[in-house]
């Protein structure tokens, strides 16, 4: 029988994917001041042992007004840094998963109470609650506190802080870094015409709204080592009449592809209240195969991607170079193993739990890798 397709090998850079299926970043709203805690042990614990290619840790903002509600994780100061250090050396002593982070600034979006107690904004000068900023000083929704809009100076220093937070991401050793260019926040109120009301170079043509983000990725990619991979993460499409859309998102990957981007991981939406998405499994995956049509660097397919064959498909038609879960691994954090287990292949599984693996799947385990 020929090996499936989500389970042959990829290459990305440094990066060695054993196969296809990535982790996608989720937001825990879990850390103190920032700083990763035992819940981040526990969580990114078991998904380090799920046969799956590449973890991507959560949303971690490069500075502190850049989080999405206070209870984000954070990688801007040497606390956060030393909390996030401590995390990655337990997983990386029983685990080999090749660990990414997704640097981000929730822009205008920042400042909210976490999704379990409603998820609205929170005022600055309330009890965790902040100015917020933005390309302009329009809210993500009416009635809403408006952001501040950046001047040039705090610009620079925003993208000064993704460069730093790309230092300390190398110094923990991480294997790649994805920075967070979709679902409406600080990046991606740049690229759309709805955020976006800027009149200087960084605003109303399509190579003004794209000139802040690819500062931002130049200064990550040179913050980071050379041989180890940057991404990005992008909405293909705003899904709003007069917002961004598909084939800005392709113009934009290639002038990120021509930067030496190393993948573009596409999802859609959050930019405004007014999207009107078609919601179903494989929803963004078009978007995915017209951007893997248009550049030459792996391209990441995401969203209601959670079943076998579907993922299979995916990768087997050309519509993506690898897929990425979210929901569905938090649902079944053994998805991997599951899918090696429908289509003959194998996982890495941990020593400990070798004697779990069922007579019928007599392949399905990987020899255990010594930890790194
Ligand atoms: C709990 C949770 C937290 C999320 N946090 C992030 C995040 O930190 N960064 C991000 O880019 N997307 C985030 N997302 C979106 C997912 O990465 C993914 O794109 C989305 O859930 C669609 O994929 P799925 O259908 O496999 O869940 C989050 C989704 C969930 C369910």
């Amino acid at each position: 029988m020929s090996v499936a397709h989500l389970f042959t090998p990829l290459r990305v850079g440094s990066l060695e994917l054993r196969n296809r299926i990535v982790i996608a970043p989720m937001c825990q709203y879990s850390a103190e001041q920032g700083c990763a805690t035992d819940w981040h042990l526990i969580h990114l614990g078991q998904l380090a042992l799920s046969g799956a290619a590449l973890l991507i840790i959560e949303a971690t903002a490069v500075v502190p007004e850049g989080r999405i509600s206070a209870r984000d994780l954070g990688l801007w100061s040497d606390e956060t840094e030393a909390a996030l250090a401590r995390t990655l050396e337990s997983i990386r002593r029983w685990s080999d998963i090749p660990v990414a982070i997704q640097l981000a600034h929730a822009g205008r979006k920042a400042s909210t109470n976490v999704p379990w107690e409603g998820g609205a904004q929170i005022p600055p000068g309330a009890p965790h609650g902040w100015q917020t900023v933005a390309p302009s000083a329009v809210p993500f929704a009416e009635g809403q506190y408006p952001p501040l809009a950046l001047d040039k100076a705090s610009m620079e220093r925003t993208r000064e802080a993704f460069a730093r937070a790309a230092e300390r991401a190398a110094r923990l050793g991480l294997d790649a870094v994805q920075i967070h260019g979709a679902h409406g926040y600080l990046l991606h109120q740049f690229l759309s015409p709805l955020s976006n009301r800027r009149e200087d170079e960084y605003g109303v043509s399509l190579e003004n709204r794209m000139r802040f983000p690819l500062e931002v990725f130049d200064a990550v990619r040179g913050a980071f080592p050379s041989e180890k991979p940057v991404s990005m993460r992008v909405s293909g499409t705003d899904w709003a009449e007069g917002g961004w859309n598909i084939e800005e998102t392709i113009a934009f990957a290639q002038a990120l592809e021509r930067r030496g981007c190393g993948a573009v991981h596409v999802s859609s939406g959050g930019l405004t209240p007014a999207q009107r998405i078609p919601i179903g499994p494989s929803y963004q995956v078009p978007l995915a195969r017209a951007v893997k049509q248009a550049v030459s660097i792996p391209v990441v397919a995401v969203g209601l991607i959670t079943e076998f064959e579907q993922a299979e498909a995916i990768i087997g038609t050309g519509d993506a170079d690898l897929v990425a879960i979210a929901r569905a691994i938090l649902y079944d954090p053994r998805w991997p193993w599951h899918a090696a287990a429908h289509f003959g292949a194998s996982v890495s599984a941990p020593n400990q739990y070798l004697r779990s693996q069922p007579p019928r799947f007599r392949q399905l385990f990987d020899a255990a890798k010594p930890a790194r």
